[in-house]
Order: structure tokens, then sequence, then C-alpha cells
């Protein structure tokens, strides 16, 4: 099982630092593997029981990419582990398939484990033509990379407070799962009250979570739901 933190643009460098020790206390079951994703300004070397994860980079060692971090930033602190695709990254700062799958390629040479997110619009899921949106959210991706870990998250249940109904997930991740035989998570409105129920969905190996993570009282909670199943 997964569970990871994703900060978005929360937390900054003392407070990431406060989290991960809070976070040390908090006593993980056998089995769950953990990962936070803080800001880029606040990515270090810790001691942690998570893996420190960026939440995007761009697909080059380093250059003339302004505002971008490349793989030189990532490597200064051990980082190899990214998330990208995701829908705040597609959707508000328009990152296009062809530009996200190149990041792919780029972090895949170089052995990185990729959160690589997809999910459709609520408009899509109205029309009904999932399927083939998510599909469209897969090109250009090896979907056999032993590094890939897949999150199903629908923009419309992205800290909307909306979760999806447990059927809804069941249903993509086992179209999912016929494409791909990487782990799949679920994310969009995870919460401590709704962990164990979305964990114990057929083909799901976790959740990514970005609200509900930002307190780590909140994280330790689901960490605790976990260990119940
Ligand atoms: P949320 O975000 O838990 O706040 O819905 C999930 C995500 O964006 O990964």
């Amino acid at each position: 099982m997964i569970l990871a933190a994703n900060f978005k643009m929360n937390h900054t460098r003392a407070t990431t630092k406060e989290y991960l020790a809070k976070l040390k206390e908090c006593e993980k079951p056998e089995g769950l593997e953990l990962f936070v994703f803080p800001p880029f300004t606040a990515l270090d070397r810790y001691e942690s029981v998570a893996t420190i994860g960026a939440q995007n980079a761009y697909g080059a060692e380093s250059g003339s990419f302004t505002g971008e971090i490349g793989l030189q930033q990532l490597q200064e602190f051990g980082i190899t582990t990214l998330i990208l695709g995701h829908s705040e990254r597609r959707h508000l700062m328009g990152e296009s398939q062809e530009l996200i799958s190149r990041k792919f390629k780029f972090y895949k040479e170089r052995g990185f484990t990729i959160f690589y997110c997809i999910g459709e619009t609520l408009d899509i899921r109205e029309k009904g033509d999932i399927q083939s949106y998510l599909q469209s959210q897969l090109e250009g991706i090896d979907l056999k990379y032993e590094g890939l870990i897949v999150a199903y998250e629908p923009v419309w249940a992205i800290g909307t407070g909306r979760t999806a109904k447990e059927e809804e997930i069941e249903e993509v991740l086992g179209f999912l799962s016929t494409l791909t035989p990487r782990p799949l998570l679920y994310g969009g409105s995870v919460k401590p009250e709704n962990v164990q129920n979305i964990m114990r969905i057929p083909n799901c190996s976790g959740a990514l979570v970005g609200t509900a993570s930002w307190r780590v009282e909140s994280f330790c909670e689901m960490i605790e739901k976990i260990k119940e199943l």
C-alpha cells in the first residue's frame, strides 16, 4: 500500500521539517510506503520515514528554463521521485500531453519513480467518454515502466471535498488495470473518514492525498486507519 502527501503550494521549509519530525512519531504499519511531496523550496535530504519527492520537474539536466527545476537541482538532494501530469499542472498551468510525456521519458531514462496523474473533468464524465479521455492522457507513457505509479484523480474530486463513489473508482481502476501492470492509486478528497473504503477497492494500491495531508495529525490519522485494515 502507498500513502502519499502532496503539499501543493503549502508549507515552507521550516514547517516541512516540523511535519516530517512529527511524522516519525506516527507508527507506520509494515507494508505501507509513505511519500511526501513538499514544494521545491522545501526539498532537502531529510531523514524521514517517508520518501521525499518533487511535485514537478522539467525534462532537462539544467539550462535556460526560467522558473523550472531539473535533474541537477533534484540530484542535489538525492530526489528520485516525481509527480508528473497532476491536473493542476495540466489545467491551471496548461501543460500539454506532449510536454508531460517528454518529461516522463526524460525521468524514466534516469530511473525515477514517477507518480503519473490522470483524471477526467466533470464535463467529460457527464459526456461519458471517460476511457478514451484517460487514454489520451496516457499517450507517450510507457505503461510497463517499472518506476511508474498511476494516480487516478478525477478533476471534479480534487480539493472539492467531493470524493468519487467507490463504484466509480472501481470501474476506472478496473479499466486501467487492463492497460498497465503497475500500481494504481486514487486521489481526490481522500481523508481519514474514507481512506479505509478507498484502500479496499479492487485494484487500488493506495492514495495520493492533497488537502487532508497538510496537517500531519490528519495524515497520521489516515496511517492509523490503514493499520486497522
Ligand atoms: P485533494 O487533492 O486530496 O485535496 O483532493 C488530491 C491531489 O490533488 O492530489
